[in-house]
């Protein structure tokens, strides 16, 4: 059988996600977002496509670098306004029986006992069907309205990540053992007590001594991702992801990172191939590829400059407003402006990159490539990608809110479905399964949190 294609559609719990002034465009239906009928019906069509999960970034600040203000991100709703995503997905999930939920929580800001029950809840109340997206936050607007106004510094934020993921697996996997609910009526006892545990955890950043308030869910652990490309965030994914979510311009920079992510899996005693990798990717389709080209040509005149900048400025935390937008960047002698233009240069080694280009290129879809064309042209691109890079799947950014992951639906999945690439109907129930097959309902035994489930370490022994 053909390697089968793992599909999420990336989304974000407000207007506009990557796409820069895309929602003015007619088929965008932005000022949906906070409708939750809008969001329970796109859950059916997803499941009815049989998409592997939805998938939600989220942000705790908001973009404020360019020209020092909020000012560009607010005008073009760049990431902004945002709600939390946590609150549809039990609605969602209410109308679906498959369909998996991917949620963005950052280990900055909140204790991770308070993570570990959101998490649990959503498990119980969807099934198993719930994936914590683990970031370490990034907006210096977060510190200040969340934390104690600065930031930690990149290395310091992941290794307090480490910690904070460690306790969450011990109130998950350790605290409750399988047959602590009993619901004895005899006795008059709910929970046996004797099979309840304090996880003493006491750490750098935590101390987290008690009992867990929560019963274990179908998966315990809901399944684990992770999207930071530094070293740092690599080793962290390498030990505790399962699926990893990545963004590279060139199939040979993404295939060098699924194969140092495998190697340092394995290096971590886990096997390579219980993490999925998922690439972000936008996807343009219709019914031909010149139909596709136009409403690609179409979208790509609505890019709003003011806001791809606020949104680069904030990514890269350089202020994208110094720069003249028509001058190439390389003529820029900052080694922030020189960074920049080897980003961009990688994708087009020929080209002198000006800040209106990069506008023009992540204005559809962020960094992420975009893919135009008929169902059979995006069915071969993302064959291609697949298997020049040893990905399992991908993220699928739009550009026009709900209406282009909606084509996708109708045009490229079919496709996929008849190449046997995709699935026609699901194998098991919970997220876990979806991705790693039916019966993979718990984290699988190479995975470090099943150090703190009592069963095993018992059968072990
Ligand atoms: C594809 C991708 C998606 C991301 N999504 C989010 C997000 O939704 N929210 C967030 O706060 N950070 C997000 N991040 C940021 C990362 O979690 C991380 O903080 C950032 O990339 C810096 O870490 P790094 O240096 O390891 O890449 C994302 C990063 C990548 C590469």
């Amino acid at each position: 059988m053909a390697k089968q294609m793992r599909v999420f559609a990336f989304d974000f719990h407000g207007p506009a996600h990557l796409s820069a002034g895309l929602w003015r465009h007619g088929r965008d239906r932005s000022e949906q977002y906070k409708n939750l009928r809008a969001w329970v019906d796109y859950a059916r069509t997803l499941e009815n496509a049989c998409f592997d999960g939805i998938f939600f970034a989220d942000n705790d600040g908001y973009h404020e670098k360019y020209n020092g203000s909020a000012d560009g991100a607010l005008r073009d709703a760049a990431q902004f306004p945002a709600n939390d995503p946590a609150y549809l997905v039990p609605a969602m999930a209410a109308a679906t029986k498959h369909l998996g939920f991917g949620i963005t929580t950052s280990t900055a800001y909140t204790p991770p006992y308070t993570v570990a029950r959101k998490f649990s809840t959503l498990d119980h109340l969807t099934d198993g069907r719930v994936g914590w997206n683990v970031v370490t936050s990034y907006s210096d607007s977060a510190a200040r309205n969340l934390g104690n106004g600065t930031q930690l510094a990149h290395d310091a934020r992941y290794e307090r990540a480490e910690e904070f993921i460690d306790v969450t697996l011990k109130l998950w996997e350790g605290s409750w053992d399988e047959d602590a609910v009993v619901r004895d009526t005899d006795s008059c006892t709910y929970v046996d007590p004797l099979r309840v545990h304090e996880v003493q955890h006491q750490g750098e950043h935590f101390t987290v001594d008690g009992i867990f308030v929560c019963e274990p869910s179908p998966q315990r652990t809901p399944v684990i991702f992770q999207a930071g490309g530094s070293a740092k965030g690599m080793a962290l994914a390498a030990a505790t992801a399962e699926a990893v979510f990545m963004n590279s311009l060139s199939k040979p920079g993404l295939k060098k990172q699924v194969d140092n992510l495998r190697a340092k899996a394995a290096e971590a005693g886990r096997d390579p191939h219980h993490i999925a990798v998922l690439q972000m990717i936008t996807v343009i389709s219709a019914p031909t590829d010149e139909e596709a080209q136009r409403k690609y040509q179409q979208y790509l005149d609505l890019v709003s400059y003011d806001g791809a900048m606020a949104r680069y400025s904030g990514w890269t935390g350089l202020d994208m407003a110094q720069f003249d937008p028509d001058r190439p960047l390389e003529e820029v002698k900052t080694n922030a402006g020189q960074t920049m233009v080897d980003v961009f240069t990688k994708l087009d080694p020929g080209k002198k990159w000006t800040p209106r280009d990069i506008a023009r290129e992540i204005g559809i879809g962020g960094t992420s490539p975009v893919i135009v064309g008929s169902p059979q042209t995006v069915a071969d691109q993302l064959m291609s990608w697949m298997n020049e890079t040893g990905i399992d799947g991908f993220n699928i950014a739009h550009a026009a809110k709900f209406a282009d992951i909606e084509d996708f639906a109708q045009y490229v999945v079919p496709e996929l479905q008849a190449r046997g690439v995709m699935r026609t109907s699901y194998e098991g129930n919970t997220l876990r399964e979806n991705l790693f097959g039916a019966g993979q309902r718990r984290l699988p035994v190479d995975h470090p949190g099943t150090a703190y489930c009592r069963s095993l370490v018992s059968q072990a022994q």
